[in-house]
């Protein structure tokens, strides 16, 4: 079999999802949950974008030891210098160089013409190739540029050094036949070609990324990069557990494979999902909640007779195990902790004894407590923030044809207790202008979204929230059976980090690529 290599780029493309801002905490985190998914090579993120992106890719630096790191860099000197300082604690470095290629980036945005653009990714490649043995070079908007000079752009990239040439489908514009024909067209006409690897590259505004990237493969792609849950620019990039799973289940058909573990599936999906805000949608292929539910009762007896009928992919396959044993109130430590075993988690004494507190206290409110429920709780606080304000206590009154009004008594980190009182449109908003009472923070709510972690009346509800002051946004989020409550901790989470992220190096809100 062929090994595919998967080339990670949730931690730059993925992050530049409108709304997503990743703190140097979350990135490592993320960073850590991928090298248990076994992923060969990790893009941490833009270094010269500033100085904490910087920290943040340095952090993930020196943070991993089983994958390569990749900075990202435009072709010029000032940022490759960026990612030299950046990876300098790494184990094993890599430079990714990109510049565009196609003629409406060559006009209208680097105003060049082919020469120039030679010229200069040369240039990049030969000074990138001092300080780096490993150099990949992407011609941006590959997937609009003519053929034959794609073909001469990575004739120069192997002469310069380059050991990786990716093909970008920046714009997600190409249809599987198209994109496989440049793979095709590239082996067939570029000297040399044997001595790098050829990487795909690929967008979903046309909803083509997975089938284009597994084309690139078929016709000789030998790297995939992508995101966990396929999130990124606009419609977002291929997503990596679609490729693994697509290649791990018709391994007939492709006749090549990655070393992923493909049990971490599910916890990396869960965890960038949770650390970026981004709701994975139901019907999402392999990680989508009803990606494995069998909703038509002709599908149900066919799941039941022999489960082959209606599943080619098994939900423990990617991690998914659900077990038969349901808890409730009853339930004792020693039953719990057989869950915890059950369900993979592997935590010592004093964390079975907080997370048993935390079960107890949801299963005084809640029948029945499922297998999301428990992840959802243990899952809750992977990245600590300094809370600078924690919710006490929360009162809120509402009637249809009254004004909604809110009370809540927040403590803060010197430990005094202040209470603020407020109306508002609604109890969230209620809610929201009773907080910012108490902590007198200018804050904008740029974006409020909820979700149920599992089902019935009683599910729990997790609220995201991101708050933006002076151009500097922080997410947060809050769960709880109450959805009033599960909004006010986000609220509160949100600002925490907000406080935290002022005290930080200053991160650019979002990459400018020109
Ligand atoms: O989509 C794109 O072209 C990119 C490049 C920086 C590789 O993300
Ligand atoms: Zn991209």
């Amino acid at each position: 079999m062929r090994k595919i290599y998967i080339f990670d780029t949730t931690l730059r493309d993925g992050e530049q999802s409108p709304g997503v801002n990743l703190n140097t905490k979350e990135k490592v985190e993320i960073a850590l949950q991928l090298e248990k998914l076994g992923v060969d090579r990790i893009e941490a993120g833009f270094p010269a974008a500033s100085p904490g992106d910087l920290a943040a890719v340095n952090a993930v630096a020196t943070a991993i030891k089983n994958a390569t790191i990749i900075g990202l860099s435009r072709s010029r000197e000032q940022d490759i210098d960026a990612v030299r300082e950046a990876l300098k604690g790494a184990q094993d470095p890599c430079i990714h160089l990109f510049l565009a290629t196609s003629p409406i980036h060559r006009k209208h945005k680097l105003r060049m013409e082919k020469e120039q653009v030679l010229e200069t990714a040369e240039r990049a490649i030969r000074y990138a190739k001092k300080y780096f043995d490993k150099v990949e070079f992407s011609p941006e908007d590959a997937g609009r540029t003519e053929l034959d000079f794609l073909c001469e752009v990575t004739d120069m990239a192997i002469r310069a050094g380059a050991t990786v040439v990716n093909i970008p489908d920046t714009v997600g514009y190409l249809n599987p036949q198209e994109f496989g024909n440049i793979f095709k067209t590239l082996k067939q006409n570029v000297p040399n070609i044997e001595t790098i690897q050829l990487s795909a590259h690929c967008h979903d505004d046309l909803g083509m990324a997975t089938a284009n990237a597994l084309s690139a493969i078929l016709n000789g792609a030998d790297q995939v990069e992508g995101t966990i849950n396929g999130i990124g620019e606009r419609a977002g990039n291929t997503a990596i557990e679609e490729i693994a799973l697509a290649l791990a289940t018709r391994a007939d058909y492709f006749g090549a494979t990655t070393t992923l573990n493909l049990k971490e599936i599910a916890k990396t999906s869960r965890l960038v999902s949770k650390l970026t805000g981004m709701v994975v949608p139901g019907n999402k292929a392999i990680v989508g909640a009803n990606a494995f539910a069998h909703e038509s009762g002709i599908h149900q007896d066919g799941m039941l007779k022999e489960k082959t009928t209606y599943e080619i992919i098994s939900p423990d396959t990617i991690g998914l195990r659900e077990s038969s044993l349901v808890l409730g109130k009853h339930s004792g430590r020693h039953a719990f902790r057989e869950k915890l075993i059950d369900m993979g988690y592997e935590l010592d004494e004093e964390a079975v004894n907080v997370a048993f507190a935390k079960f107890k206290n949801l299963a005084d409110r809640k029948k029945n407590v499922t297998d999301e429920d428990i992840r959802a709780f243990l899952e809750e606080k992977l990245v600590d923030t300094p809370e600078v304000f924690t919710l006490e206590t929360i009162q809120v009154s509402y009637g249809n044809q009254s004004t909604p009004s809110a009370s809540v008594i927040i403590r803060q980190a010197d430990g005094s207790v202040s209470e603020g009182t407020a109306e508002g449109n609604g109890s969230v908003d209620a809610i929201y202008n009773a907080i910012d009472k108490v902590t007198a923070e200018a804050v904008e709510l740029e974006d409020y979204s909820i979700k149920s972690v599992s089902q019935g009346k009683d599910a729990l509800g997790e609220v995201h929230v991101v708050l933006n002051q002076n151009e500097v946004s922080a997410q947060g989020r809050g769960l709880s059976t109450d959805i009033l409550e599960a909004s006010a901790r986000a609220y509160i989470d949100a600002l925490n980090r907000l406080i935290e992220k002022r005290k930080s190096p200053g991160r650019r809100d979002k990459m400018s690529l020109i």
